[in-house]
């Protein structure tokens, strides 16, 4: 963080001082919540959670360096003490914020928030100096602790912003209001939470209302091939700036294809010029994330020969999504276990077919959650989508999802070997494990609650023999 006396801490989140000799000492390293994080000069942020109370940790980061604790009671150790604390931190990152002159970019979106954000952090990054939330700490105290971690040398603010109800992104607007405000999608994650589309529409353009108007710097980007997105362009002032794969968006993708090794490739086109990209990240779904990070880096000022070469340097930043690990054998297991939508299924097994040509494939897949009335056309078409592709075999783990799956491949066509349900992922793995052969490429992918990274991680090399671990 910046550095901040307490005194001022103090004053900015409207809390009391205990047991501090002298208010002006500052706070000079990274505000955390996680006292295995704490170094010196750090402040210590005291959550009560139903398992553990951070203030009993209170002595013990003072003696590891922490100045101070942000808590909601005196604890005899240095201590700016408030009502509640989320709000005090809240407080204390919109202050810091307003301070700094970095450029705040915040995201949303149904799906794809975390592998777009850590795109335009690797592409802003070549102009300056960049942070962004790490994974997907994306609420009320990840997104202020992610702000809080910025320094003077920062330039650009790189935010996601999560939401699981109307109000969510209002809310986090109001604590890092930002300059730029991305919204990718609108699908149907949580859909039972919000109580359908048209409500996760209303939630995520809360974002889009939270800008500058264009005189003042506001820039919204905003997917064009997506309707609902599309709309919010009338809920805002900022300056609409539109991305997607459609003729009439100003930030788009031609000529859009997969190498052999699944790789989307494409000749990208800004306002100011065009230049070629090929992407080191796995399946189509990232061209929609490559321009939308496209977007936002022509509006901080980037060419588009700049924004292509990062985009094809681009790594992936976090785990379980499309990640690639050759075995020494020759196999090649595809781990997107991080989660799953119809969307992105269709993207991975596009993806699994392109590296797949010549070689024997597997897709090891499981239940696509919260998708309501569609659930079982949408299983049904993966399966057939699965038999379409070609793809060598299909491994449908788990419950009745998992029997809709391999039910649409039986249906198209694929009634001999070609698929199988396994009721377990230990079913599954030893499956796998006696019948994979040099040179065969895997797939694993479904939703998160599945749990199926357990399988591709007893695939590879050095995982033990025997049973998959619990998580
Ligand atoms: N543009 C996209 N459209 C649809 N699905 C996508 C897209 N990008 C990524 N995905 C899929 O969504 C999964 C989650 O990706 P990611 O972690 O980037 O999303 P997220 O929105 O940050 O999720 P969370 O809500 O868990 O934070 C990935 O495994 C991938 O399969
Ligand atoms: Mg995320």
């Amino acid at each position: 963080m910046i550095a901040l006396s307490l005194a001022e801490i103090a004053e900015v989140v409207g809390g009391q001082t205990y047991d501090i000799p002298d208010p002006s000492v500052q706070v000079t390293g990274q505000v955390v919540r996680d006292s295995r994080e704490v170094e010196p000069g750090s402040l210590f942020v005291a959550f009560a959670g139903e398992h553990v109370d951070g203030h009993d940790f209170a002595a013990a980061v003072v003696e590891a360096g922490a100045v101070a604790v942000l808590a909601s009671r005196p604890v005899g150790v240095p201590a700016v003490v408030v009502d509640d604390v989320q709000r005090a931190l809240g407080a204390l990152a919109r202050h810091v914020v307003q301070k700094l002159g970095a450029t705040l970019v915040a995201l949303t979106g149904s799906a794809g928030k975390t592998s777009t954000k850590d795109l335009i952090a690797q592409v802003l990054r070549h102009k300056a100096p960049t942070v962004f939330t790490p994974g997907s700490l994306n609420n009320e105290i990840g997104l202020p602790l992610t702000a809080l971690s910025a320094t003077e040398e920062t330039r650009f603010l790189v935010l996601e912003m999560g939401a699981r109800g109307i109000g969510h992104i209002r809310y986090l607007t109001e604590l890092t209001p930002p300059q730029i405000g991305l919204v990718i999608n609108v699908g149907t994650a949580h859909i039972g939470e919000f109580g359908g589309r048209e409500q996760i529409a209303q939630a995520k353009g809360e974002l889009v209302e939270a800008l500058p108007s264009e005189a003042d710097g506001g820039a919204a980007i905003l997917n064009a091939d997506d309707p609902l997105v599309r709309a919010m362009a009338a809920r805002t002032g900022a300056k609409v700036i539109f991305f997607g794969e459609s003729g009439e968006a100003d930030v788009r993708a031609e000529n859009v294809r997969l190498t052999d090794r699944g790789q989307p490739a494409f000749r990208l086109h800004t306002p100011s010029g065009a230049s070629d990209v090929t992407m080191r990240l796995y399946g189509e779904h990232h061209v929609s994330n490559a321009l939308a990070a496209a977007a936002v880096a022509h509006e901080l000022g980037m060419s588009a020969d700049e924004i292509a070469t990062a985009l094809s340097e681009a790594g992936s930043l976090s785990r379980w999504r499309m990640e690639v690990t050759e075995r020494p054998d020759g196999v090649t297991i595809v781990n997107d276990a991080y989660n799953a939508n119809p969307e992105s299924m269709r993207a991975a097994l596009r993806a699994l077919a392109a590296m797949g040509r010549g070689r024997r494939t597997w897709a090891v897949l499981g239940k696509m959650a919260e998708l309501g009335d569609e659930a079982l056309a949408e299983h049904d078409a993966v399966g057939r989508l699965a038999v379409r592709l070609n793809v060598g075999k299909l491994v449908a783990v788990g419950g009745r999802e998992a029997s809709w799956l391999q039910l649409g491949a039986y249906n198209e066509g694929s009634w001999g070997e070609e698929s199988v349900h396994v009721s377990d992922t230990q079913a599954a793995v030893d499956l796998l494990r006696s019948e994979l052969r040099p040179g065969d490429v895997v797939l694993v992918k479904a939703s998160r609650s599945v749990g199926l990274e357990r399988v591709a991680q007893a695939l590879l090399p050095g995982a033990a023999e025997g049973e998959v671990s619990a998580r």
